[in-house]
């Protein structure tokens, strides 16, 4: 086992080698549309915590991808994840004015400008993931496929059966003012944020040699974990410290969702994050083709300080 300390300084190696990738694939700011351009710019830029380009990189590498091969899809990743976040924070959705320490985009450069902010990421992404597809299976056909199936992978998580599906329920459930069911709650964290996370992990084992038993295996972790991220993120929107978190808390009662953990209280949602993460590291644990058994390790130290988390 790595020493916790020993993670952490790991950590943040990794989000600065992360961040790096990130910014090398932002379109250069010029043009008749250099206002599109610099709200994409800004959104990007304001940083975050870069999990999952973290968690491509960290997945790829227990299956023996390199950096250069992961690159694209860390960076696409985080664009679409950018977008969603853009798009959330909009007037019509959750209405948002502060994200990542920084006015949001919409409150910045205006909704109009803010929502092709978020087009212009999410096309962005598959400009990306595209040009690396036809490059691979140019060199490498082999390659090119587990390129062009871990694009296929984030485009379905991306979209209407996966992050779009679970928003298009939160943003319904809002406005309805009625409780959601338990399965609909279910159906929305599944997808709205589990899905993102799935994708990551596994198209970053897609891009390495991973079997699909431990690709379905991955997904599972992913679910799990993604269901605890969320249930961490409503019980830091009632207790947590807007400073750190970068965000305005107290927005799911103004906006009137029922979440999680207004639901069942903080210590009930404490106990079910820790179960969940519990669940996705036994997930990792069980996988058998992993190459680099420090990877692997990385990934559960990751999982572990996430339940904690205060941002
Ligand atoms: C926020 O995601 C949206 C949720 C899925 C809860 P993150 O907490 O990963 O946001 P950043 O990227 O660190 O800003
Ligand atoms: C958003 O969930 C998940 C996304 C797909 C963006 P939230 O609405 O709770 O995320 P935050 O709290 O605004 O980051
Ligand atoms: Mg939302
Ligand atoms: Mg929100
Ligand atoms: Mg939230």
């Amino acid at each position: 086992m790595l020493k916790r300390g020993a993670t952490q300084m790991d950590f943040s190696s990794r989000k600065q080698e992360a961040d790096e990738i990130i910014l090398s694939f932002l379109p250069e700011v010029k043009g008749y549309d250099k206002t599109l351009l610099e709200a994409m710019d800004y959104s990007v830029r304001a940083g975050g915590k870069r999990l999952r380009p973290i968690l491509i990189l960290a997945t790829g590498r227990m299956y023996g991808a390199s950096k250069e091969e992961l690159a694209p899809f860390m960076a696409a990743m985080e664009f679409i994840h950018t977008y969603s976040l853009v798009h959330d924070d909009l007037p019509a959705m959750d209405d948002d004015l502060l994200r990542r320490g920084n006015p949001t985009t919409h409150a910045k450069y205006g909704a109009g400008m803010g929502t092709l902010a978020g087009d212009g990421l999410l096309s962005e992404a598959f400009a990306i993931m595209s040009r690396c597809v036809t490059k691979s299976i140019i060199s490498d056909r082999k390659k090119g496929i587990r390129a062009a199936r871990a694009m296929e992978i984030l485009a379905e998580k991306a979209g209407i059966d996966g992050m779009v599906g679970g928003q298009s329920l939160d943003v319904e459930s809002d406005k309805s003012g009625r409780d959601i069911t338990p399965e609909e709650m279910e159906y929305i964290y599944e997808n709205k944020t589990s899905a993102l996370l799935e994708g990551a992990m596994m198209a970053g084992a897609m891009i390495g040699e991973a079997s699909d038993a431990d690709i379905e295996l991955i997904e599972k972790a992913g679910s799990a974990l993604g269901r605890a991220f969320q249930i961490r993120d409503d019980i830091l929107d009632m207790v947590g410290d807007e400073k750190t978190l970068g965000k305005s808390t107290g927005q799911d009662a103004r906006n009137g969702k029922s979440t999680y953990a207004s639901v069942h209280g903080i210590e009930e949602s404490e106990k079910a994050v820790k179960e969940l993460t519990g669940e996705a590291s036994d997930h990792i644990r069980a996988l058998s083709g992993v190459k680099d058994q420090k990877e692997r390790e990385f990934v559960l130290e990751l999982f572990g300080t996430l339940t904690e988390r205060n941002k």
